[in-house]
């Protein structure tokens, strides 16, 4: 691929000689990709589960509404404007002061990612186990001798070769095609399994619970954080994925109709997953295992669920084979931040920065793959804590320092959503920091204790 321009050199109208995207499905296909994986399903669950159901599901919708898209909209602006990655547009719009949040940017990428690789390597394994052996009839007990140790490493190693390969190829013909073919297959699969999961017997009682909400909950600072969070962890923002994205984006796209479809793209997969895995969880009295076993909650559940069942094998291999699917398009965007900033900040080419990145990831995730509390404490602190200050930082960036933000939202936006750009900006710079501020907070309380609880454990305490 075209090396792009030195960073500071490329912004302006003339798109540089970075790779674009070959047609608009591509970006908002890649988009989508990215934000459509296991947050959708094994996060959203675990997390929807713990915060009440109905109750986390509205708090979370308010959430993707108020702060997520709003949020999106920063970093596509950030992105499309300079068409550099992070950490070299934040230098270009805000000076030296910004590279930081840029650093911690990729940080929080290389950290993501180093657990997410983990999870996606457990599906791939329950989607060619389900083909080749079929599922454990005792599922918990299952999870726990697969979930940390040496297979999971392997499965871990094997799943970040995949995700580097395709980064090596580059924007069009890897993610743009992967993407594109892809995303509409794991789509339908759900849709097919929510269906599905109507017809169990016990059914109701999962809907119940999922779409009945209890109020007392929302009062909770680690539900309102939680529900935070998740929406941007599902979305991929505070971490400049979506500005990396954008950044491969031509000039005359409508941001914000892209901001929209993308969101809403992935909010109804998340809902959708709730649709399958609550009906099945209680249709077969599987509560205790989703409240118990956080993190393995929907690793434990469906397999269980489709080991029971009639035609559960053919089943439970389709849906396991959707979610690597969805992981690979999401770990691909993880890569690419972590890629396009080596690329543009020590100026190596794309198979090396992929290949340097991947390795060190794949490394550090070893941890997470040796001990389930390692990655439970890692996604709270990059999954929760660091997106949240990310958050934090783009809105603030994009409200108060980058130059005319609005005139960039209005660049190739249609009429309908153009009358919205006041509105937005009013969220990003008088809602969003205050908001993310009071997050950050609960946040930051959960994680130091998080952190306490874990060494407290470690050390026998
Ligand atoms: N959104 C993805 C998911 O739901 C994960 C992901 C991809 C992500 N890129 C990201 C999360 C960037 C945070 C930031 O599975």
């Amino acid at each position: 691929m075209s090396q792009p321009s030195a960073p500071g050199t490329s912004g302006g109208d003339t798109v540089s000689a970075r790779e674009l995207f070959g047609t608009k499905w591509g970006f908002v296909l890649a988009a989508v990709g990215s934000a459509v994986g296991l947050g959708n399903m094994w996060r959203f669950s675990y997390i929807a589960a713990e915060g009440g159901g109905a109750a986390f599901l509205l708090l979370y919708i308010v959430m993707v509404l108020l702060i997520g898209i709003p949020l999106m909209l920063c970093e596509l602006t950030v992105g499309r404007k300079t068409h550099l990655s992070p950490i070299g547009a934040l230098r270009q719009l805000g000076g030296k002061a910004w590279v930081p949040l840029g650093f911690l940017f990729v940080v929080t990428g290389f950290l993501i990612l180093s657990y997410y690789s983990v999870i996606a390597g457990w599906t791939m394994r329950y989607a060619v186990e389900g083909i080749t052996t079929g599922f454990p009839a005792a599922p918990g007990e299952y999870f726990g001798q697969i979930s940390e140790g040496a297979s999971a490493v392997w499965w871990h190693l094997g799943f970040m070769v995949l995700t580097m390969a395709i980064v090596m190829v580059g924007v069009q013909k890897g993610i743009e095609r992967a993407a594109l073919i892809l995303m509409p297959t794991l789509f339908l699969i759900i849709v097919g399994l929510a269906v599905w999961a109507g017809t169990l017997e016990g059914a109701a009682e999962g809907y119940a619970f999922y779409l009945v909400p209890e109020w007392g909950e929302l009062m909770d600072g680690t539900v309102l954080r939680q529900a935070a969070a998740q929406a941007f962890f599902s979305l991929s923002l505070g971490m400049g994925a979506m500005l990396t994205f954008a950044s491969y984006l031509s000039r005359d796209t409508d941001l914000n109709q892209e901001a929209v479809t993308i969101s809403f793209a992935d909010f109804g997969v998340a809902f959708l997953a709730g649709l399958v895995v609550f009906p099945v969880v209680f249709a077969l009295g599987l509560q205790g295992d989703v409240s118990e076993s956080t993190v393995g909650a929907l690793f434990i559940s469906l397999p269980g669920a489709f080991a029971e069942m009639q035609g559960g094998r053919v089943v439970g291999t389709i849906f396991f084979v959707a979610l690597a699917v969805g992981a690979i398009t999401s770990a691909i965007s993880l890569l690419e931040v972590v890629t396009s900033s080596i690329i543009d900040e020590l100026g190596m080419v794309r198979r090396n920065a992929a290949i340097s990145a991947g390795v060190v990831i794949a490394i550090i995730g070893v941890l997470s793959a040796l001990s389930i509390d390692v990655l439970g404490l890692a996604d709270q602190i990059a999954g929760d804590l660091f997106l949240v200050i990310g958050a934090l930082g783009m809105s603030v960036f994009v409200g108060w320092f980058m130059k005319d933000p609005a005139a960039e939202l209005a660049r190739g936006a249609g009429t309908t959503f153009s009358r919205f750009i006041p509105a937005v900006m009013f969220l990003i710079r008088f809602v969003l920091p205050p908001v993310i501020a009071v997050v950050l907070w609960f946040a930051g309380r959960d994680a130091w204790n998080a952190i306490w609880e874990f060494f407290g454990v470690a050390l026998g305490g």
